[in-house]
């Protein structure tokens, strides 16, 4: 997946065409616009006040925000531009993508994932004293607000409930839900913060009991989000440090979901070697993270490219590439090593079992 500059008519697709159009300056000005303008989009309650085929004035726009009338017209006519509002006579309605994602009431809605992505434009403000120092004060060790907590975990949820049958499916698919043809009983979460990929489980999994271990902070927003979850009510919370906390034994699966993109190399190896030690024999562990396919030092995608540097920035850590992480699943002494990319999101899914 990859932005684009695209011309809006004849002449301009024509000097795109002929690379005629200065892509970097296009990208810089309209990357930092549509990221600005959708996120306050939604935070200022643009997508919810105007309702699915209703068109609204500025004014009427204004009393339901209760922003400024100007402020919220220019935004709403950079809105237009960006098409996730429509305007005809002065009036606004919402275009098909507000429509399906920015509100609250849409089945595919992701509102808190944009609300979340707000905050990471900020994390990623000083870019360039981050590359040249590479002195990060790392996401989780900072302090947070608990606004951010309440963003950054409803953000991780929503991605979750994309992904979560596509996941169970090929967990079952590989093995990993049964012991000896019964269902499995335990599963963890290692860094699991809101909890609904164990609760995703549970619920399909009969009798299967989670635990998610996640820092005080993630497991105050997750008990939320579980009380309101099919499968919720079957998986606790414990507050702990992955990296020096005992993870228990016995594990019949343990997930290590969108972890390691914030580990440094050694600590990434390091969780292996954790899940290792507390699967029973023939369990399995699974890592989700960040797709970044492709050879050792060969080309890279736009996607697997920022999310290399986005994570270094916020983690002074990066997206692993999928052979990189494998090597540490084999390093730890897990076998029959599976790996799919989801078809839901730009992630990849690696299985590996504890030998018996
Ligand atoms: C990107 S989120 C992933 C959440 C969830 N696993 C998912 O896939 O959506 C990373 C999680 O790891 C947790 N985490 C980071 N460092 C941790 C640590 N040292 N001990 C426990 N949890 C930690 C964060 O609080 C957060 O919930």
């Amino acid at each position: 997946m990859r932005l684009d500059v695209a011309g809006d008519n004849v002449l301009e697709r024509i000097a795109v065409l002929f690379g005629l159009v200065p892509a970097p300056l296009v990208q810089v000005s309209f990357g930092m616009g549509y990221a600005r303008a959708i996120v306050a989009g939604v935070r200022l309650g643009v997508f919810e006040a105007i309702e699915p085929g209703a068109w609204v004035d500025g004014a009427q726009l204004a009393a339901a925000t209760g922003c400024h009338p100007v402020g919220i017209e220019v935004l709403a006519n950079a809105l237009v531009g960006f098409d996730l509002l429509r305007r005809k006579d002065f009036k606004y309605a919402l275009a098909a993508p507000a429509r399906r994602w920015l509100r609250r009431d849409a089945r595919m809605e992701l509102v808190d994932a944009v609300d979340f992505l707000g905050y990471c434009l900020d994390l990623t403000a000083n870019l360039e004293q981050d590359v040249r120092s590479g002195d990060i004060v790392r996401l989780h060790d900072r302090e947070h607000s608990p606004a951010f907590w309440q963003a950054y975990m409803r953000a991780l949820a929503t991605f979750t409930k994309l992904g979560a049958p596509e996941v169970g499916h090929r967990l079952g698919r590989a093995g990993a839900l049964k012991r000896n043809g019964r269902p499995i009983e335990r599963v963890l979460d290692v860094g699991g913060g809101h909890g609904r990929w164990a609760a995703a489980l549970c619920d399909r999994v009969p009798g299967l009991r989670g635990e998610v271990l996640d820092m005080a902070p993630a497991c105050a927003v997750g008990r939320e989000i579980l009380a309101q979850v099919p499968g919720g009510d079957r998986v606790v919370h414990r507050e702990g440090d992955f990296r020096t906390d005992e993870w228990g034994r016995d594990h019949d699966l343990i997930l290590l979901f969108r972890v390691l993109h914030n580990a440094t190399e050694q600590e990434g190896a390091g969780l292996m070697a954790s899940a290792m030690r507390a699967l029973r024999p023939g369990g399995w562990l699974a890592v989700l993270d960040a797709a970044h396919p492709g050879k050792p030092g060969g080309d890279i995608d736009a996607s697997a490219g920022y999310n290399e540097l986005f994570f270094f920035v916020i983690s002074g850590a990066r997206a692993w590439p999928d052979h990189t992480m494998r090597d540490w699943m084999r390093a730890a002494g897990f076998t029959s090593l599976k790996s799919a990319r989801l078809l839901a999101a730009p992630e990849v899914l690696l299985l590996g079992r504890k030998p018996t």
